[in-house]
Formats: structure tokens, C-alpha cells, sequence
């Protein structure tokens, strides 16, 4: 069983990565993965390295989603997007050499149209391999020796899968790894990856990692995974936010013990609160409030009472109040045992 590998000199251990997700990997959510243990690499939101230049220019305090970087426990990968070579350039080099990430991922699997349509990176990328190799040359020569990975997709369409080319361009311009999402950029988020065209990969990228990525959405999923596709690793997303415990399961699974049982769900109100309290110190009780309603959602999920206390979550304005819906309504049975 692979129990660890390498991205540069940076041991990921054990072969699981929790995924860059906008909206929801901030430092709050890294911080309660590194307490429930398990992630062999944690991974920030995607950060607009024309955002962070501009903020510079203007002499702004940095981007909130750079939020923790600075001094929260390695090993970390930030992960920036962009088209521009210089622009990408210039926060590469400064999270390597000024902020000390141990990785820098460069996003090429956005579909989201503010990011491959109106700005014509992310997933937009993927139809110019060429395009591709440059962007991730500049980035690892800029951060260099910190190593620099590039997350893709399989293709723009179905018709359209070019993911072998991509790769042998990360490959050849020094990337240090390389993540799948195996979906194609029109699918967003629809039907299924497709692991058997992860698979297909392997054999033209000879000397870097790869690391599968896409409906992971349990332990025994992730154990599978990692022993049935020739990946060296995996990526786990929204499985992560729902159950960010699912990390130490699959980690204790990779070891060959029994996973601890899931928290109970007093247990995972007491994350909920901790991830709360997290929020509100930084972003103030009004925006903390406004991230907090969708992140408390995924709490609940398959959780008795779940859509009593959607809905009420979901309605509320301030903290008192969220920290009254919490209470009373947050799927807690007094008597509750462990299942
Ligand atoms: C809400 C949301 C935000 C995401 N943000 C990012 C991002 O910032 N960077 C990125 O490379 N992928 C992003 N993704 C894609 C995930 O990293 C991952 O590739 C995808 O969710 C598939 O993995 P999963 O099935 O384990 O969730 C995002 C996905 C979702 C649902």
C-alpha cells in the first residue's frame, strides 16, 4: 500500500490531499483538518495573482484569502491562477521566498466563467498546452527550490480531452507534480470523473507524481482508489467539508487499523462552533455569519432534524442568532449515543 510520496523534497504523508475549494478551504477549515488529522498536503482557496499585484500596487494589506499563510503549520500548498506570466509570476516568487509555502499550485481546471471565460485562465487554459508549459516554467523558476504543481482537468469537452498533452507540458516545464480532476471543464460539476482517463496519464508522465482527483466520497472509496489506479496520490474535496473527519479514517484505514468512529453529533457542533469562532474573529460577525450558513449546511448533512435546522440556518442575520440556531436546533439529541 502506498503510504507517502514526494513533491520536490516535500513528503506527503499519507497520500492524501485535501483540495483547493473557493469559498470554503480558508484558514478556519485548514485548521480544523490539521486538528482532526490524516491530510498529507492541505491546500488554500485559489488566490487571483492579478488581485494580489494590484493590492500591492496600491499598497493594500493582502488578499484575505492569503489569510494564515504566513504562519500556519507546514506543509502548506497556496494555489494561485492567472494568464499572465508576469503577474503569476510575481506572487510565486513572494510565496516562496517571502511567506515560505511548501508548495505553489497553479490552477488550470476552473470552469467557472468569471475565471475561463471573462479572464481567460483556469479551465480556458487547457486548449493550449504550450500556453500551459510556459505559465508553469515561469511559476517554478520564480519559486524555485519550492516546488511548483499544476491541477488540471481532462480536456475543455468530451471531444475535446487533451489531459496527455497537458500533462507531458507540466511534465517537461518543471512542475512538480501534477493533480486530475477527472472531468472535462464543460462538465463543471456533472456526472462522474472519470478515473480510467486519469489512469491514461500515467504513462507519459515518467518522472513526477500524479495525483487523482473527483468523487472520493468515502474512506473505503479513497483506500480503492489509491490501490486499483496508478495514481500517487489522491484529492479529496467536498467529501473533506462535509466530513472533514473522512481524512484520519483513510489514514487509519492506509495503516491497517480501524477507523475511530465518526464524531458524534455533539462532537461535530462543537467543530461547527470551534470553525465559527475561527470565522467571526477574522471576518467580523456579519460577513463571518454570511460564510458561516453554507459551511454550517454541510455540517448537518445525513444528520436527523438536518433540514429543520437548514432552514433555519439559513434565515439567520447575526451571531446571537446563529449561535441560537446552533443550540437548539443542531441535531443533538440529549440521549444521544454514539452510532
Ligand atoms: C465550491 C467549490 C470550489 C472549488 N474551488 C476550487 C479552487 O479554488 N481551485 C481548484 O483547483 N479547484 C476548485 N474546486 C474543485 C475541487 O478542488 C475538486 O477538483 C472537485 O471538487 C472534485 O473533487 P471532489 O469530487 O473530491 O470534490 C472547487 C470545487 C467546488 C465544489
Amino acid at each position: 500500500m502506498k503510504t507517502f510520496f514526494k513533491i520536490g523534497n516535500v513528503v506527503v504523508s499519507p497520500p492524501v490531499l485535501s483540495a483547493p475549494m473557493a469559498g470554503y478551504t480558508n484558514y478556519a477549515h485548514r485548521e480544523l483538518l490539521r486538528r482532526l488529522g490524516g491530510v498529507g498536503l492541505i491546500a488554500t482557496e485559489m488566490v487571483s495573482a492579478r488581485a494580489f499585484v494590484c493590492m500591492g500596487e496600491r499598497g493594500d494589506d493582502e488578499p484575505e484569502r492569503l489569510w494564515g499563510v504566513r504562519d500556519e503549520p507546514r506543509p502548506l500548498s497556496v494555489q494561485i491562477w492567472d494568464n499572465c506570466p508576469e503577474t503569476l509570476e510575481e506572487l510565486a516568487g513572494k510565496l516562496a521566498h517571502d511567506f515560505h509555502v511548501s508548495v505553489v499550485d497553479l490552477n488550470f481546471g476552473c470552469p467557472a466563467p468569471a475565471i475561463a471565460k471573462r479572464s481567460a485562465s483556469g479551465s480556458y487554459l487547457l486548449r493550449y498546452p504550450e500556453k500551459v508549459g510556459e505559465l508553469v516554467e515561469r511559476v517554478a523558476r520564480a519559486c524555485a527550490p519550492t516546488p511548483a504543481t499544476a491541477k488540471i482537468r481532462l480536456g475543455v469537452t468530451r471531444d475535446s480531452i487533451n489531459a496527455r498533452d497537458v500533462a507531458q507540458a507540466v511534465e517537461g516545464a518543471g512542475a512538480a507534480a501534477l493533480t486530475v480532476h477527472g472531468r472535462t471543464a464543460k462538465q463543471m460539476y456533472s456526472g462522474l470523473a472519470d478515473w480510467d482517463e486519469i489512469a491514461k496519464i500515467r504513462d507519459v508522465i515518467k518522472s513526477i507524481p500524479l495525483i487523482g482527483n473527483g468523487d472520493i466520497k468515502t474512506a473505503q472509496e479513497a483506500v480503492a482508489r489509491l490501490e486499483n489506479y496508478p495514481v500517487d496520490g489522491i484529492m479529496i474535496g467536498r467529501a473533506g467539508i462535509d466530513r472533514p473527519w473522512i481524512f484520519r479514517e483513510i489514514a487509519c484505514l492506509l495503516r491497517g487499523e480501524t477507523p475511530p468512529p465518526a464524531p458524534t453529533p455533539r462532537e461535530q457542533r462543537d467543530l461547527l462552533l470551534s470553525h465559527y469562532d475561527l470565522v467571526v474573529k477574522r471576518f467580523g460577525s456579519e460577513l463571518g455569519v454570511k460564510l458561516m450558513r453554507k459551511i454550517a449546511c454541510h455540517y448537518s448533512k445525513g444528520l436527523p432534524g438536518a433540514r429543520v435546522f437548514r432552514d433555519r440556518i439559513g434565515r439567520i442575520k447575526t451571531g446571537d442568532e446563529f449561535l441560537k440556531v446552533v443550540a437548539e436546533d443542531y441535531c443533538v439529541d440529549d440521549s444521544e449515543e454514539r452510532a
